[in-house]
């Protein structure tokens, strides 16, 4: 992960760096740093922890210098601290580096035979001196492309050298990495995102490029140093809302928004007139497709594996769900007739991504759920389907994940239809359905105290269990996810019917259990399941939906009844208390809901 930021002009950029870098936070927030060229010298400003810090430093007010590069970092190699931080510096170089250098440690052992001294325990660090080296004698552009040369692993580099005050060099290998077009000043940027409060003319690098930005000129080149041509891009100038509005937090903010998110979702899809779902351009013949294989990481992934109960119930298609950090590596068996959907909020997700190339390398056919249209993983992509939620600022997915539960749902809907696989009342049924929900779960958002007061336990117990069946068993999963990342205790998500085959051990007195069980065709089943725990102490969080019948069983501690929907749509209303338990929970506890520990927005390294 880590951002990156770059700025050459004809005045001072460190505000405006710094500006940038507290847009780049959704990226690390471990430490964050910025270097400029003034008076024939580098200059560093660094600290730990959040952008915040760092513009607390009284020396930031009066750094000088028209050009410079700014951090903000998430750990892989060395501790969250200070000295780790970057931008890494000799007295001739500064570099800002996103992604992991994989033989940092044979490069370093050479460096320090050159006599080279190391200041940090990052892996960062060998690019400075690799440049400073080869900068001895050569020029500039060949010390670049002889550093590159050196390096395994990926990376988005930005780097400033005291002898060439007027540029800033960028280089990527995986990491993706952008550069913005400004008025007498250019900039380097992680992503287009950081630069779009500045410019909205962007050039993408591609993979292996490098290029030297001067205020009024940027040069792109390929790995072996030839000039490449880019195209300028223009970004949407669609005003977006990074407000809290009357809201504690973005996450609370964003759980809110689901309605409208999902109000957003109906508008683009559904054609109200003629009872359809609306999916235009789709490149490929129904017949080309046979299966499908669906890949995320995180809460993107528990979407994934939600639809594969979708796909397999509306659909005669085969369905495969993938952990984008396994598929990449795995033994492919790469098939003509399967379209490959990779889900991703950010699209800039690193597995995700290699995911998605490898499948690209394969001449595969490929489609992208994305939430961010001028991501990596949407300009690489055949065919992009947004998922129209607006900005998700918490780092722990909530609305994200319900616009790719709904963008899943439609396409093995149409899917379905097209194929013949259901009728045709079926479908518009089924699609009636669908505009139902915004309402619906607005109405399950305002039932929210028996949660609240739940979480009060929650916020107490070493650990806890998320049990369901169905489509409801990714959604537990997605409800242990969001509580261990919100309240740093164990939470474990399991199908209910797997308990006696091990977890049943975890349980003990007074455990906190949520057990999702919809009045589906798995009812009977998972409640007998409840009864296993409850027989063995643990405190029974049930979640169901509203029924003219009441739940017959006994020593329930909570039951929490969401609205009412056909059994495909129920998992939406499920994931409305599951979040809020996390929220309410995280609360109690006092922690950073927005920023927990350790965690980053958007995971950019593998
Ligand atoms: C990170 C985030 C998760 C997210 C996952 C995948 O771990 O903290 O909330 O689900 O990345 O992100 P993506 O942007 O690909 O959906």
């Amino acid at each position: 992960m880590c951002g990156i930021i770059g700025i050459t002009s004809n005045k001072p950029v460190s505000s405006a760096i710094i500006s940038s870098l507290r847009k780049l936070e959704y990226r690390g927030y471990d430490s964050a740093g910025i270097a400029t060229l003034s008076n024939g010298a580098i200059n560093e400003i660094k600290s730990e922890g959040r952008v915040d810090n760092l513009e607390k430093n009284p020396l930031i007010k009066n750094m000088l210098g028209s050009v410079g590069i700014g951090h903000v970092r998430w750990a892989t190699h060395g501790m969250p601290n200070t000295i780790n931080a970057h931008p890494h510096s000799s007295e001739t170089v500064s570099v800002v580096h996103n992604g992991i250098i994989e033989n940092s440690t044979t490069l370093k052992k050479y460096l320090i035979n050159k006599g080279h001294k190391f200041k940090s325990q990052t892996d960062t660090e060998v690019i400075v001196h690799l440049i400073t080296e080869y900068l001895k004698e050569n020029d500039l552009k060949n010390s670049i492309l002889k550093m590159l040369k050196q390096l395994h692993g990926s990376f988005a580099l930005g780097i400033i050298i005291k002898d060439q005050p007027d540029l800033i060099v960028g280089a990527r290998r995986g990491s993706p990495l952008a550069v913005g077009y400004g008025l007498n000043e250019n900039y380097l940027g992680s992503d287009s995102y950081a630069l779009k409060s500045m410019t909205n003319k962007i050039s993408y690098l591609s993979d292996g490029e490098f290029c030297i930005i001067k205020k009024n000129q940027v040069d792109f080149f390929d790995e072996i140093g030839n000039k490449v041509n880019k195209k300028v891009l223009e970004l949407s100038s669609t005003e977006e809302n990074y407000d809290k509005g009357e809201f504690k937090h973005f996450m609370a903010k964003e759980i809110e928004e689901q309605p409208i998110t999902l109000k957003n979702c109906v508008k683009e899809y559904i054609d109200n007139i003629n009872n359809d779902i609306n999916i235009h351009n789709f490149p490929w013949k129904l017949y080309e497709i046979n299966s499908v294989t669906l890949i995320g990481c995180g809460s993107a992934y528990n979407s994934c594996l939600t639809a594969k109960y979708w796909f397999e119930e509306l659909t005669t298609l085969d369905v495969s769900v993938d952990v984008a950090s396994e598929f990449r590596y795995r033994i492919n068996r790469f098939k003509k007739d399967t379209l490959y959907i990779f889900v991703s909020q950010s699209g800039e997700t690193a597995d995700t991504y290699a995911a998605l190339d490898l499948c690209n390398k394969n001449k595969m056919k490929t489609a992208c759920i994305v939430n961010v249209i001028e991501s990596s993983i949407a300009r690489d992509s055949n065919f992009i389907l947004p998922i129209h939620c607006g900005p998700e600022i918490g780092v722990a997915s909530t609305k994200a994940f319900l616009g790719q539960l709904f963008v899943l749902y439609i396409m093995a809907l149409k899917l379905a239809f097209l194929k013949k696989n259901i009728t045709k009342d079926n479908y518009i049924l089924k699609i009636k359905d669908l505009k139902q929900l915004p309402k619906l779960i607005k109405e399950t958002l305002l039932n929210e105290n028996k949660v609240r007061s739940a979480a009060n336990t929650f916020a107490k117990a070493k650990g806890s269990m998320f049990l369901g069946r169905g489509t409801s068993y990714p959604i537990a999963l997605e409800g242990a996810l969001k509580l261990k990342e919100l309240s740093y205790t164990h939470a474990e998500g399991y199908p209910a019917g797997e308990m006696k085959h091990g977890p049943l051990a975890l349980i003990e007195n007074g455990m906190p259990v949520v057990v999702l069980a919809p009045r589906d065709k798995y009812y009977s089943k998972i409640i007998s399941n409840m009864q296993e725990v409850i027989a063995r102490g643990a405190k029974v969080l049930l979640i169901t939906n509203k029924s003219k019948d009441e739940v017959v069983s006994e020593n329930i501690w909570e039951t929490i009844e969401v609205e009412n929907i056909n059994d495909d749509l129920i998992p939406f209303l499920l994931t409305i208390p599951i979040q809020k338990l996390a929220y309410y929970t995280a609360l109690k506890k006092g922690h950073d809901i927005d920023k927990p520990r350790n965690l980053a927005k958007s995971v950019t390294v593998e």
